[in-house]
């Protein structure tokens, strides 16, 4: 694209002004850029009114500004609609050029991170789906982007599962029932602890033996283990989800040995009840945790063992954990005692917290306890695709396919629209709307872009442009030329949904012009001129769709 703060700094030629003093303009009656006279009234002892004044009178205009007018002080710019619109066709005709700014650097982003034998729910998709979607944008960067499922996968809880499994399972049911089946066994513990207190001592011995590695024991949770995530990877295949590392709990829990020795000879360690702790009442929190009575680690030792490794492994400039804001005060902790051990890299450690979701009832009945299965939810997303699709589209190529990518991607782009902190209520039917904000919505978009495409044939690039001069289409390229700034920016405030809020615009903008605008011409300029926009746009799209993990479908 053409710098146009730059060339209008170049316009007016004089040492006062430089491309940084130009500001675009939000509104289009405004014209695209402005620049106020402000700053401008000392050196030129005058004042800013006549400045822009004398200005937009003397200016010799180039064949790209339409206008420069001066309003209160503010000269503003208005660029040439067609030689913009040509600008951004051409810029945007093979795709989307981000900066590389990560180049040389690297990121880590701890996210997703499930807990075994638990239910993957609904209250893991905002980490799953904020955490998959930074990793592509950063990658898109230019970063080194390691992703990291810290597993859930040590405790007592562990023993308690067996004990239960011993008592009420079997390895036919565990196998054939899945995860839910171990959450019915994990449920029925409690009881049996009631009527029976010595189970405890049991379910105690058990998880000793998992540690020590027994091989009853280690076979067991191994077991449970792999079921677990043979379940979250076919969700993770379907949400086209990748990670880096899987190390978790488990494997810190047999490293915190060195980090309490380490705290130690560093005198943050006091005793508490018999447990280790480093008090932080001097950072107004309570104690961080290190040490049970019994010796054992606990959650915030082992993420500062797990944050150790990472820095030592892939020496990163910046470590993220998408994790929901209840774990605010446990970041804030481990964070602080990093700090405190002397590492200045505490300051790259970054909490990236989130709200809850909501599940607005009707099509899911809540089983005990309340927790809707995230499978559940994409199970039923794509059959309601299906339905939809069938009603809509006469034929498809491969409607199971384009059911899915509707589904899943509708699901995505309700955790990813919205800003991350706030707590949402997730709606099947709203979700999957064809219009307003939703993924279908942009999918559809998208579509038809490349149907408009497909239907035209192979037009050759116009050498002049015609017939993109209205304000349709200059609002379409405007929206498009803004994606890589609000990419840039969703990396920098850590919010994918500035993406999802500029494709919105880019594909209102998009319907505007197609409603305005006849694309297939008898005019063979004007024809291939709107075109050429109409593939920036579906660039555009499929790019953005992409760095928010929803699929760009050709039809549907
Ligand atoms: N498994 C944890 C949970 O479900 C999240 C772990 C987040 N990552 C971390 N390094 N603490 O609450």
């Amino acid at each position: 694209m053409i710098d146009y703060k730059k060339e209008l700094a170049g316009l007016l030629n004089s040492e006062a002004v430089g491309a940084e003093d130009f500001v675009p303009t939000q509104d289009p009656a405004f014209g695209d850029y402005c620049l106020p006279c402000f700053k401008l009234a000392k050196t030129l002892r005058n004042s800013p009114v006549r400045i822009a004044e004398e200005l937009a009178r003397t200016l010799v205009l180039p064949e790209w500004v339409a206008k420069a007018e001066a309003v209160n002080g503010y000269l503003n710019f208005t660029l040439d609609v067609t030689g913009y619109v040509r600008d951004v066709a051409e810029t945007f005709a093979d795709g989307v050029a981000l900066p590389a700014i990560g180049a040389g650097k690297t990121i880590c982003i701890d996210y997703s991170s499930v807990n075994i034998a638990k239910p993957f729910h609904m209250g893991h998709l905002p980490s799953t789906a904020i955490g998959g979607s930074l990793v592509r944008i950063f990658r898109a960067l230019g970063y080194r982007v390691v992703g990291i499922n810290h597993l859930g996968d040590y405790g007592t809880q562990f023993g308690k599962l067996i004990v239960s499994f011993k008592r009420n399972g079997t390895l036919e049911g565990v196998k054939a029932g899945g995860v839910k089946e171990l959450q019915r066994l994990y449920v029925l513990y409690p009881e049996m602890e009631e009527k029976d207190p010595s189970v405890l001592d049991e379910a105690r011995a058990w998880s000793l033996r998992i540690e020590k590695g027994d091989p009853e024991a280690v076979e067991l949770f191994e077991t449970f283990k792999r079921i677990t995530l043979e379940e979250v990877g076919r969700i993770y295949e379907m949400l086209g989800i990748e990670f880096d590392s899987y190390l978790g709990e488990s494997y810190f829990a047999r490293r915190v040995e060195p980090i309490v020795e380490e705290l130690e000879s560093k005198h943050l360690l006091c005793e508490s009840e018999g447990a280790r702790v480093v008090p932080l009442d001097a950072f107004d929190m309570p104690p961080c945790l290190i040490l049970r009575s019994d010796g054992a680690s606990l959650y915030a030792t082992r993420d500062i063992a797990a944050a150790k490794y990472r820095k030592e492994t892939y020496g990163f400039d910046k470590c993220l954990y998408v994790v929901a804001y209840q774990q605010n005060l446990h970041f804030k902790q481990f964070f602080k005692v990093i700090e405190l051990m002397g590492y200045d890299w505490a300051k790259d450690l970054e909490h990236i917290a989130f709200g809850m979701v909501g599940i607005d009832g009707g099509n899911f009945s809540s089983r005990k306890g309340n927790v809707v299965y995230l499978s559940d939810v994409l199970d039923r997303a794509i059959e309601r695709a299906a339905e939809i699709m069938r009603e809509k589209s006469e034929r498809l190529a491969d409607p199971d396919r384009t059911a899915r990518s509707v589904g899943v991607g509708a699901v995505l782009f309700s955790a990813l629209s919205s800003a991350k902190i706030k707590d949402t209520t997730f709606s099947l039917d709203k979700v999957l709307s064809f219009e307003g904000e939703t993924g279908p919505y942009l999918q559809y978009t998208h579509a038809r872009c490349a149907s408009v495409l497909r239907k035209a044939g192979a037009v050759p690039a116009p050498t002049a442009y015609r017939g993109v001069g209205d304000e349709s289409s200059r609002a379409l390229a405007a929206a498009i030329a803004k994606l890589p700034d609000a990419v840039t920016d969703a990396a920098e405030k850590r919010e994918p949904c500035l993406i999802a809020k500029q494709l919105v615009s880019i594909a209102s903008a998009f319907n505007k012009f197609y409603f305005d605008n006849k694309i297939l011409t008898d005019d063979e300029a004007t024809t291939a001129s709107r075109l050429m926009l109409v593939r920036a746009a579906k660039n555009a799209l499929r790019f953005g769709l992409g760095l928010i993990l929803v699929d760009a479908i050709e039809e549907m």
